[in-house]
């Protein structure tokens, strides 16, 4: 009688599984265990670190994410089953020639990923996402060409500030901000760690945090290299996946 009950129930459990739609979302460990991820990404895991990285992110299932200057979608593609099937990734990426000649071979790697959309955009533009619609923007490995611009000098370039801007405008109330960059030694200047492709840790706050962004917290000493100097241009140097690497937390205000 006991084993026809559980055939009874796992029969009915089955049936209804199939009837609707069911949320699935990944561990950390599926998701960097996810079959559909492309060779060149499963590469840098060992440099990357995803599992530690994405408990600190920590994603809830059906979170709407922007992986802001996505590249070849390291992080989307790992965001992708985190989120699961009723969430969302936007896979942003700079409109122009290099993105022209990418698309066809991104959109193919992304098929299998129901949820990750291609965002192309013009530089400077406004992104096309609503007001409080997104719950996580990801920054990783680009805040050097945040933090100075051609002739902005030592400034927090206008640019920058007004992307900002718009990661506030579509980010919801409490939505974070996660920025991974590669760390230049405190002080140096912002034309100097611009030209070694980092950024000082102090300075991704100062300028972040004056957008209105508040800083929550920052990653454990995820990334540290104590052979790295953090001032050397690292991909001239050796040290390309091995630098010393900063991950800071940053949240809209509620
Ligand atoms: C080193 S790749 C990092 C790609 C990806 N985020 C990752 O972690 O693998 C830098 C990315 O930033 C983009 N990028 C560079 N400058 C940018 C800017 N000013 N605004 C937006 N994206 C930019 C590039 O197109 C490229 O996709």
């Amino acid at each position: 009688m006991k084993i026809l009950n559980t055939v009874v129930i796992t029969t009915v459990l089955a049936i209804f599984a199939l009837q609707v739609d069911v949320a699935y979302s990944a561990t950390a460990e599926e998701a960097v265990n996810d079959a559909n991820r492309v060779e060149s990404n499963v590469e840098k895991d060992g440099a990357r670190k995803p599992a530690g990285m994405l408990a600190f992110i920590d994603l809830d299932a059906g979170a709407t994410v922007l992986d802001y200057g996505a590249g070849g979608g390291y992080w989307s593609e790992l965001f992708s089953s985190t989120v699961g099937n009723d969430g969302m990734v936007y896979a942003h990426q700079n409109a122009g020639e290099r993105f022209d000649s990418n698309k066809d071979a991104l959109t193919t790697q992304f098929e299998p990923f129901s949820n990750i959309k291609l965002l192309p955009l013009a530089r400077g533009s406004a992104l096309t996402l609503d007001n409080s619609s997104v719950d996580t923007v990801m920054l990783s490995y680009l805040y050097h060409h945040m933090h100075y611009v051609d002739g902005s000098g030592e400034t927090f370039p206008e640019s920058s500030a007004a992307l900002m801007g718009e990661f506030l405008r579509v980010l919801k109330p409490g939505g974070t901000l996660i920025v991974i960059e590669h760390v230049a030694v405190a002080g140096s200047s912002r034309t100097q760690s611009a030209d070694w492709h980092r950024t000082p840790p102090a300075t991704a706050k100062a300028d972040i945090t004056g957008t209105g962004f508040e800083f929550v917290d920052e990653a454990p000493q995820l990334y540290m290299n104590p052979e790295d100097d953090l001032q050397n241009i690292w991909y001239e140097t050796g040290l390309s996946g091995k630098t010393t690497t900063f991950v800071h937390k940053y949240k809209k205000p509620n």
